[in-house]
């Protein structure tokens, strides 16, 4: 369960890492008007479902899930609002996924960072940062 955490936790920094880093790929290739498919949109794709894996066990297993003291900070941020906001940015970098394979030349590019970048600011907003008092740390 600790070591569960502790990747779920490190893991936003991958996450967070390569969602930038193809976000700028794909404003350059949209730019560009390249038409190839670039294989970190894929990376950063795996990246987000490892840690939508590792969440949904945690969501089973973690003492912070408990519909009981939903009248806490704590546990309504864990309980729902981590749960809720993740699940939407992850089917929207799904469906940029998904769109962008279809496409090809600057649309394809255009997609991948319109979806990714909307992802990217709910992710941003939903991890539990230190600044936020949840209890949880940068690592
Ligand atoms: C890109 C998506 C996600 C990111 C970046 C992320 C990030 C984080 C971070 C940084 C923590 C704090 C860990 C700590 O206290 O050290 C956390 C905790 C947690 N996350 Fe996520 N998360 C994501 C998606 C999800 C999803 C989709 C779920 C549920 C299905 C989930 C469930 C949880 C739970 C239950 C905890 C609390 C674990 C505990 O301390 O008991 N996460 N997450």
């Amino acid at each position: 369960m600790n070591a569960l955490i502790r990747a779920h936790s490190g893991l936003r920094y991958v996450v967070l890492a390569l969602l930038i880093a193809a976000i700028f790929t794909a404003y350059s290739n949209w730019q560009k008007g390249a038409s190839g498919d670039s294989k970190i949109y894929l990376f950063a794709f795996i990246a987000t479902h490892t840690q939508l894996l590792l969440g949904l066990i945690l969501y089973t297993m973690s003492a912070k899930v408990n519909f009981d003291l939903i009248s806490e900070k704590v546990f309504r941020f864990y309980s729902i609002e981590h749960i809720f906001m993740m699940l939407i940015a992850i089917v929207l970098i799904t469906v940029g996924r998904i769109r962008s394979k279809k496409l090809t030349g600057p649309a394809k590019h255009r997609t991948v960072l319109y979806f990714y970048a909307m992802g990217l600011i709910i992710i941003l907003v939903a991890i539990p940062w230190p600044f936020r008092n949840l209890g949880s740390g940068w690592f």
